[in-house]
């Protein structure tokens, strides 16, 4: 990233202002054989022949005293090469300038070698699932179907409805429970859940938010439960936990 930045850098200080529309930075990326290749080109001023041989030393600037100091090009040349690529420059006077990362793709026997260069796609959970939210705070609902957005979150502000989705016969792979409601505690949903339909019951995770009575103690000590407040990360692993069986 820090490479690519210095470059962009470079490139934009090379442009003069003005005549935007003939000024352009490109940034292209292609597949050579086993290595992957980023270039990044400018329309600016370009490097006269005669340093083009030192740009990439230390302290070498052509910029102003505040402006540069010099580094950029041999921060990046370092980086590149301790991962075994390539940092090249061609240039013309007056036309501008392109630089060259060569990097070596990872080894691989996969045959999707190019899908590897594609940016990361966003994780993906392994197992969608339906799942219920209950929680009397709405903002818990909300944060919980946003933590888990590639399933498919249903949300609940009072676990009476909950029990009478459950009865009419919606099924989820998941209930999330907020243990302490005024009108029906998360407790209260399960031993109701357990009359109607035990297999519900089982798949409650609560969640809790500190003080207990101890009654509520004792009923979590054989339970799944997460504590308020929760990262998404803990929050994401127990679900896909679940829902895989584990
Ligand atoms: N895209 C470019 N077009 C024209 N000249 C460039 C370009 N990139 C680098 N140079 C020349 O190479 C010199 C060295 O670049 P380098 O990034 O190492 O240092 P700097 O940009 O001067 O300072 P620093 O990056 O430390 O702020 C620059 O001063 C400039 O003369
Ligand atoms: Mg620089």
């Amino acid at each position: 990233g820090q490479v690519f930045l210095n470059l962009v850098v470079n490139a934009a200080q090379a442009i003069r202002e003005g005549d935007a529309e003939h000024n352009e930075i490109r940034i292209d990326t292609r597949l050579d054989g086993a290595r992957a290749v980023i270039e990044i080109s400018d329309t600016g001023a370009g490097i006269p022949p005669e340093i083009v041989g030192r740009i990439f030393d230390a302290f070498f600037t052509t910029k102003a005293i505040g402006v540069g100091t010099g580094l950029g090009l041999a921060i990046c040349h370092r980086i590149v090469t301790d991962m075994a690529g390539e940092l090249t420059v061609r240039s013309e006077l007056g036309k501008g300038t392109t630089f060259s990362v060569a990097l070596p793709v990872a080894e691989t026997d996969h045959p999707g070698v190019a899908a590897r260069l594609l940016p990361t796609a966003p994780v993906v959970d392994a197992r969608i699932g339906r799942i219920l939210v209950v929680d009397d705070e709405t903002l818990v609902g909300t944060s919980v179907k946003r933590i888990l957005k590639s399933h498919d979150v249903h949300v609940l502000s009072n676990a009476k409805e909950a029990l009478a989705r459950c009865v009419a016969g919606e099924a989820y792979d998941l209930i999330l429970c907020d243990l302490m409601m005024p009108d029906m505690t998360g407790m209260e949903l399960h031993r109701e859940l357990m009359r109607v339909g035990p297999r519900m019951a089982g798949r409650m995770i609560f969640m809790t938010g500190g003080a207990f009575t101890p009654e509520a103690r004792e009923f979590l000590i054989t339970r799944d439960h997460i504590e308020k407040p929760f990262n998404s990360a803990d929050l994401r692993r127990l679900v896909q936990r679940h829902l895989t069986g584990g």
